[in-house]
C-alpha cells in the first residue's frame, strides 16, 4: 500500500483535485457491475492521465447523453482486464455543462503497475476497458521509457504512428513497455478546411479529410476557426474518433500540454493573429481552455474552483491589450482573467531517474518580434525563410541589448528602425512561470530532469554568407542566418541564455528538452550560443517529428519555385528524386547542399560541412513523421526516433505500416563540470540527409 493515507489523500486531492475520488478498497474484488461493451455510446473512447506513484485520473463521455444535464457513471479500476479483481469503484456524473465528460480520480494504488478502468451507465451499458498504469516509487530505480509526441491532424493525415507505437509495445515485456505518452501539442488542428474551401480536395500530398464542423465558428482567411466553447469541443470530438490515437489513450496513461493549434495558430497570450490580422480574443481563450480542460485528463488547475466535474468559465470580454508589465504581460484584466483560468505548466515525477518538468509556451509570452509587420524589411526573397541572426538578437532582446539597443538595424541597403529598442526581453515562459521552472530544475533530485516543453530548443541556422558569387545576389545580413522565423526558443536568446546559465552554475546534470512543433526530427546538445560564440553545451536537445501534420519538407517540395537559383538548398533532387536537401543546409550548410547537387554523393556533401554552423546538432530530418522514445537510467539517456513513412493513408497492417528509420542517440550521464556528449546509432533503415 502507499505510505499515504486514505486521510490524507482525500484532503490533499480533494484541495487538489475536486470530489470526485475513489480510493482502492483494501482487499480486490470481483466486479459487481453488469457490463455490455457498448463503444457507441462512448464514440470518444478513454484515457487516463498524469499518474502519480499512488493515484492516477480517469477519463471518458458519454456521447449518446443528448440533452439530458447528467449522466450517473460507474468507473472501475481493476488489477485485471477481466475485472476479477476490482480495487476501486466511484459514482461520477457526466454533466451536460462538460460536454458530458466523465473525469474521476483514484486513489491508494500501488506505485509502478498496471491498472484496467471501465465506466457504466445505470443500464450496464459500458465504455470499452483502458490500461493504465501508476508512477514508480520516487525510490525506485529501474529504467523508465516514455514516448513523446506532437502535432496529428485528422484532417490531412493518418495516426499510423500510434498504431507502430502500439504494435511495438506489444512486443516488450511488461516492464519494459512505455510508462507513458508525453504529448506536447497539437493535439487538435484549429485551423479546418471544409469541402468548399478547395474543391480539388488535396493540400500538398494530402488528401483532406472532413471529420469537423464547427457548430458556430467564422471563416478567417483561407480557413474555418472556432468561436466558442462548442466549436473547440467539436474538434476533440472529432479527433478522438480516429481508431488509432483512441487506441493508443486507451492503452497508456498520457501526459499532454498544449502548443499553439489547441487556441489559436498564430496566437499569444489571448491574442490572435491571422498574418496581418491582430485581434483581442479572450473568449476564445477560455474556450479553447474549458474544452483542454473537459477532454484532456490532466492535473491542471482551475481558477474557477476544484470540482472535477466541471469547469467554470469566468465572464470575459474581447478587449484590446495596450498594457504589458516589465516582462511582456498584458495587464488588461480580461487577458489576465481569461489566461488564469487554466494554469497548465506542472512536474510529474516517476521512480529514481526521472523528473518531467512541463511548460506552456503560449499563455504567457511576449508577442514574438520578427512575424511583426516592421520586421519584413528584414526579409529577403532572394533567400526564403532566412532571417539576419545578428537582426534577431536585436529583436530577441529589446532594451535589454548588451551594449544598449541600437537605434536601427541595416540589412543589405536598407536601415530598419529597431522597433523593439524600448521593450524588455522576448519572453516564452513569462515571468511566474519562468520563476516556478527555475525553482523546481535547481530542486530536482532525479538523475535526469527533463524539460517537456512544446517549442523546440535547438537552434535552426543556415549560413547563406557562404552561398557562392555569381548563384544569385549576395546575402544581405552580417552572418549566419535563422531559418523559418523565430518563435521557439531556437531564437529566445536572452530567455534560453538565462535559462541555460542556470544549468551551467548550478552544475545541474542530466539536463534533457524535449519538444515538438518542428515537424521535424532533431538531435543535439542544449547550448545558449553558437559560434563565432562560445560554444558550451549543458544538456541534450531532443524534437520529435510530427504524427501526421505536414512538414516544411513537404511543403518545400510542393511550393518552392522551381526555378529559383537555390532551389538545391531547401528542395533538391538527385538522380531524379526529391531530396531532403534542407537537412543539409540546417546541418552542414550551403557547401554541403551545393555539392550533394552537383555529386549525387552524400559523403562528399557532408566533407563540405561548415563545423561552426551547427556543432549542436548530430541529426536533422524536415520530412520525418513519427515519435520518439525516451529511456532514462542510471547510466546514461537514450532517444530512440520512430521514423514511418509520410502517413497519407491508414496502414491496413497491424504494425501500423513501414517504418523508414530508426536511430538511436544516446547521453552517458555527464558529472558536474564535464560536458555533455551525444552518440548515435542508426538501428534500421537509411536517415539519408538527417546525419
Ligand atoms: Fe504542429
Amino acid at each position: 500500500m502507499s505510505r499515504v493515507g486514505r486521510r490524507d489523500f482525500l484532503a490533499g486531492a480533494a484541495a487538489a483535485m475536486g470530489a470526485t475520488l475513489a480510493w482502492s478498497a483494501p482487499t480486490p474484488a470481483r466486479s459487481r457491475t453488469r457490463w455490455v461493451e457498448r463503444r457507441d455510446l462512448f464514440a470518444q473512447g478513454v484515457a487516463s492521465g498524469d499518474p502519480a506513484p499512488d493515484s492516477v485520473l480517469l477519463w471518458t463521455r458519454a456521447s449518446s447523453a443528448g440533452d439530458a444535464d447528467a449522466v450517473a457513471l460507474t468507473a472501475e479500476l481493476a488489477e485485471d482486464a477481466a475485472f476479477e479483481r476490482v480495487v476501486a469503484t466511484a459514482s461520477a456524473r457526466a454533466l451536460a455543462a462538460a460536454d458530458h465528460t466523465c473525469r474521476v480520480l483514484v486513489g491508494g494504488l500501488q506505485p509502478g503497475r498496471f491498472y484496467w478502468y471501465r465506466f457504466t451507465n445505470a443500464s450496464g451499458e459500458g465504455s470499452r476497458i483502458g490500461r493504465t498504469r501508476t508512477a514508480a516509487a520516487a525510490d525506485d530505480g529501474a529504467p523508465v521509457r516514455f514516448s513523446f509526441v506532437s502535432c496529428q491532424n485528422v484532417c490531412e493525415g493518418a495516426q499510423n504512428a500510434y498504431r507502430r507505437m502500439i504494435f511495438e509495445d506489444e512486443q516488450r515485456p511488461p516492464a519494459e513497455q512505455l510508462a507513458f505518452v508525453l504529448h506536447l501539442g497539437d493535439f487538435v488542428y484549429e485551423v479546418v478546411e471544409y469541402p468548399e474551401d478547395r474543391p480539388e480536395g488535396k493540400r500538398y500530398d494530402r488528401r483532406l479529410r472532413y471529420p469537423v464542423h464547427f457548430p458556430d465558428g467564422e471563416k478567417v482567411l483561407a480557413w474555418h476557426v472556432p468561436v466558442t466553447v462548442a466549436d473547440y469541443r467539436a474538434l476533440y470530438r472529432a479527433y478522438l474518433q480516429d481508431p488509432d490515437l483512441q487506441d493508443a489513450r486507451a492503452r497508456w496513461p498520457f501526459v499532454p500540454m498544449w502548443d499553439n493549434h489547441e487556441f489559436s495558430w498564430q496566437g499569444w497570450q489571448t491574442v490572435q493573429v491571422f498574418r496581418d490580422i491582430v485581434r483581442p480574443a479572450q473568449t476564445r481563450k477560455v474556450a479553447a481552455n474549458q474544452a483542454w480542460w473537459e477532454y484532456q485528463p490532466a492535473r491542471v488547475r482551475k481558477a474557477g474552483g476544484t470540482s472535477l466535474e466541471r469547469f467554470e468559465a469566468p465572464a470575459v470580454r474581447d478587449v484590446k491589450l495596450d498594457r504589458f508589465d516589465e516582462h511582456g504581460l498584458g495587464q488588461e484584466p480580461n487577458n489576465l482573467a481569461a489566461i488564469g483560468s487554466l494554469t497548465a505548466y506542472r512536474s510529474l515525477r516517476w521512480g529514481r531517474h526521472l523528473d518531467l518538468l512541463i511548460t506552456d509556451q503560449h499563455s504567457y509570452r511576449s508577442e514574438e518580434p520578427s512575424g511583426r509587420a516592421a520586421a519584413a524589411p528584414l526579409s529577403s526573397d532572394a533567400y526564403p525563410d532566412l532571417f539576419p541572426e545578428e537582426a534577431m538578437r536585436v529583436l530577441d532582446a529589446g532594451h535589454a541589448h548588451p551594449g544598449g539597443a541600437p537605434e536601427s538595424i541595416r540589412f543589405g541597403d536598407a536601415t530598419v528602425p529597431n522597433f523593439r529598442r524600448t521593450e524588455p526581453p522576448q519572453t516564452i515562459l513569462g515571468a511566474e512561470q519562468k520563476a516556478w521552472f527555475l525553482e523546481r530544475l535547481r530542486g530536482s533530485r532525479a538523475t535526469w530532469k527533463v524539460w517537456g516543453n512544446s517549442a523546440g530548443t535547438l537552434d535552426w541556422r543556415a549560413d547563406p554568407q557562404n552561398v557562392p558569387a555569381g548563384l544569385t545576389t549576395p546575402w544581405p545580413g552580417g552572418g549566419y542566418a535563422c531559418f523559418g522565423g523565430g518563435g521557439d526558443y531556437g531564437t529566445a536568446y536572452v530567455e534560453r541564455g538565462e535559462i541555460y546559465d542556470a544549468v551551467a552554475k548550478d552544475g545541474i546534470t542530466g539536463f534533457v528538452t524535449v519538444s515538438g512543433d518542428r515537424h521535424s526530427f532533431w538531435a543535439g546538445l542544449a547550448a545558449k550560443d553558437l559560434p563565432p560564440r562560445a560554444f558550451e553545451p549543458v544538456g541534450a536537445a531532443f524534437i520529435t517529428g510530427s504524427i501526421s501534420a505536414p512538414g516544411l519538407a513537404e511543403a518545400f517540395e510542393h511550393r518552392f519555385p522551381k526555378d529559383h537559383p537555390l532551389r538545391a538548398l531547401y528542395a533538391g533532387e538527385v538522380g531524379g528524386k526529391p531530396r531532403t536537401t534542407v537537412n543539409l543546409m540546417l546541418h552542414h550548410g550551403v557547401r554541403s547542399c551545393l555539392e550533394y547537387q552537383r555529386t549525387g554523393d552524400l559523403q562528399a556533401a557532408r566533407r563540405a560541412s561548415n563545423a561552426d554552423l551547427a556543432p549542436h546538432v548530430r541529426f536533422v530530418d524536415m520530412g520525418g513523421h513519427g515519435y520518439a522514445v525516451l529511456r532514462v537510467a542510471a547510466d546514461a539517456a537514450e532517444c530512440e526516433f520512430v521514423c514511418i513513412p509520410r502517413p497519407l493513408e491508414r496502414s491496413e497492417t497491424p504494425d501500423g505500416g513501414p517504418l523508414r528509420y530508426r536511430v538511436a542517440h544516446r547521453v552517458p550521464l555527464w558529472r558536474k563540470g564535464e560536458r555533455p556528449q551525444l552518440e548515435q546509432r542508426v538501428i534500421e533503415g537509411d536517415p539519408e540527409t538527417a546525419l
